[in-house]
């Protein structure tokens, strides 16, 4: 066997460029192996030119071992260039089949959630509908004669004072304005439907107060109010306190303490067990361990009479309270402006 030095490195290239040509078109990681095998292993031509070295003067023999030697290494290298670029086609594959859409998660989230107060009521209404109470709604601009009057409130009584009644610039002064209560919802049901009634009223009110840490000028309340044969003050008592273990749990329980509104006789106030300390007393309930939530009482025989209702065949009770409050206390928050700042930082914590 005859062996050229001069004719090497030709037949050297010839080689590669085959190895090389094939290594580029393989559609496998399995071809890329059998197709190196096949250009540098034991029965390669690359093995056959080896075997021809014996015949070489010893210094020939060393250049001429060090061009196959580069040969074999080049084609190796563009082998390992091929797997790679393989299985990263592999991944785009498998990426594209099994993806996880990140891009969807961050379109639903930057959606954003529902308000705090919103997210309040909902739950305040899914707890009453589970009682057996029906929803209904009313207008924010309401008449005087709704908001007050129906309510036995009469022109010039004191207890208008408490709420600081923002008026509207519409028909005659004084006769229109925006609900400072839930309340007027309770007429409005009365005269649209006969006893028995069932149902909660939750929605926006409105005063004429500065923004303080417990008071916002635009805020929300919830509204009861059950009529039907033989209520008593006893069914009132009990439906706040079922309400306030369904609501807050087994731990927090309920108390009325006597109060006066002109639409309910008798009336009181409902007080919670507080929320933070459960009981013990704490700075948010001053010590006593309970915390005022809202109003209720017995619906009076004038505001049954103002809707139609005979009040001798008729009884119920009414309550209201602040939905804002609630979600005040259920979250401690300190101050109720932020649930009004549009705030981020706040906003996203719900
Ligand atoms: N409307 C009253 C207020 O805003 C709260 C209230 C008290 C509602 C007694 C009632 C009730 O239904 O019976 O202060």
């Amino acid at each position: 066997m005859t062996f050229a030095l001069s004719t090497l490195a030709g037949e050297l290239a010839t080689i590669e460029s085959d190895a090389v040509g094939r290594l580029s078109s393989a559609g496998s990681p399995e071809e890329v192996r059998a197709i190196s095998a096949e250009a540098v292993g034991k029965r390669s031509p690359l093995a056959a030119l080896n075997q021809k070295l014996g015949g070489l003067a010893a210094e020939e023999r060393k250049v001429a071992g060090a061009q196959i030697q580069a040969a074999r290494s080049r084609i190796m290298d563009a082998a390992a260039g091929v797997l790679e670029s393989l299985s990263a086609l592999e991944r785009a594959r498998r990426d594209a089949t099994e993806h996880l859409d990140l891009t969807e998660v961050l379109a639903t989230a930057s959606r954003g959630s529902i308000n705090l107060v919103n997210q309040t009521r909902d739950r305040l209404e899914d707890t009453f509908v589970g009682m057996g109470f029906a929803v209904a709604e009313g207008p924010e601009v309401e008449t005087d004669w709704h908001n007050f009057g129906a309510l036995n409130f009469p022109p010039g009584h004191p207890a208008r004072d408490n709420f600081d009644t923002l008026y509207l610039d519409y028909g005659e002064p004084g006769t229109t304005l925006l609900r400072t209560h839930t309340s007027p919802v309770q007429v409005r049901l009365m005269q649209s439907q006969p006893p028995p009634i069932y149902a909660v009223m939750p929605g926006r009110c409105y005063r004429k107060d500065t923004p303080d840490a417990r008071h916002i000028p635009g805020f929300s309340q919830i509204e009861g109010l059950v009529i039907d044969r033989g209520i008593t003050f006893g069914d009132l008592a009990g439906t706040i306190d079922t309400f306030t273990h369904a609501y807050f749990g087994p731990k927090i329980g309920s108390r009325l303490r006597p109060a006066y509104f002109p639409f309910t006789e008798p009336s009181a106030e409902f007080e919670i067990t507080c929320t933070i300390c459960e009981g013990k007393g704490c700075r948010t309930c001053s010590g006593t361990g309970w915390i005022e939530l809202g109003g209720c009482g017995m619906v009076h025989p004038a505001v049954f009479e103002a809707c139609g209702i005979d009040p001798e065949l008729w009884s119920g009770f009414a309550f209201g309270f602040g939905i804002d409050r609630l979600a005040q206390m259920r979250h401690e928050i300190a101050d109720m402006r932020v649930l009004l700042d549009n705030d981020l930082r706040f906003i996203t914590q719900f």
